[in-house]
């Protein structure tokens, strides 16, 4: 049954801001669909598909891949925004900013709010190194249990390293980032939509930060357990 008043959020934050750890910790409280264009892009690429293929050296380099090709990702992979969503990840440019206003504006409906996790780059770099995944794109530190066995605790699939996260790569997603994503954070100011949270916290912390900043929306109803 649907929700019947469903939150519609973006995580915004550089790369290894800790937008997948909180959108895991979110979708324990809330029903919605999630969408990370990371996770999808990487899907692609291990099935092998033309996206995937058309993706690859754009990601591997550190840069955005182009947003014709991600917006014709999201709005195949999307679901009926009414329903509610959280979306990692996109958008990353004010062009993609644009095409999510139009989509939801075609279905009649508005975001929410648009999560900023900030994080300074220093803790970023020492936070990526330490990353580890599996290949359905649930992450770990290297030095946690988890990450020592090497193994994931929800489905027991071997923890790799992502092909985008060595130094020089890292730094030029950073660059990225402020280049063409953080801009972002005007236009969603503009349009009252910003939150932004302190991300350099452990991570219940800014779990913690990222529900009070909810319930300052009048979502307390939705978030509340
Ligand atoms: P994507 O996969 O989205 O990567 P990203 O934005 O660079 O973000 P990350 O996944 O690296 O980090 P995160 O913020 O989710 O942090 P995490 O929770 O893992 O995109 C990859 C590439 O795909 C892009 O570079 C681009 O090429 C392409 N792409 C994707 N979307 C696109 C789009 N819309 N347009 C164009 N191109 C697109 O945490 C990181 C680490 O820190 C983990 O080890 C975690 O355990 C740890 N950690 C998390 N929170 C904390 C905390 N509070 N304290 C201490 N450690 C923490």
């Amino acid at each position: 049954m649907p929700n019947p008043s469903p939150l519609k959020l973006v995580l915004l934050g550089p790369p290894g801001a800790g937008k997948g750890t909180q959108a895991a910790r979110l979708l324990e409280r809330l029903e919605l669909c999630y969408l990370s264009t990371g996770d999808v892009l990487r899907r692609h690429r291990a099935a092998g598909t033309a996206l995937g293929r058309q993706a690859a050296d754009h990601m591997d380099a550190g840069e955005l891949v182009p947003d014709d090709i991600v917006i014709a990702m999201l709005l195949e992979e999307g679901d009926d925004p009414r329903h509610g969503f959280l979306l990692d990840g996109f958008p990353r440019t004010i062009v993609q900013g644009e095409a999510l206003e139009a989509r939801l504006a075609a279905a009649g409906t508005t975001l929410s709010a648009v999560i900023l996790i900030d994080v300074p780059d220093e803790l970023i770099v020492d936070r990526i190194s330490s990353r580890l995944t599996c290949p359905h794109g649930h992450v770990y530190d290297v030095r946690s249990p988890s990450g020592r066995a090497g193994a994931c605790e929800r489905d027991g699939e071997s923890l790799v390293r992502r092909d985008d996260d060595h130094a020089e790569i890292v730094r030029r997603r950073l660059a990225v980032y402020r280049d063409l994503t953080a801009p972002l954070e005007d236009f969603y100011a503009l349009r009252q939509l910003f939150l932004r949270v302190d991300g350099s916290r452990p991570p219940e912390e800014v779990f913690g930060a990222v529900l009070a900043a909810l319930e300052g929306l009048g979502a307390g109803d939705a978030v509340a357990r």
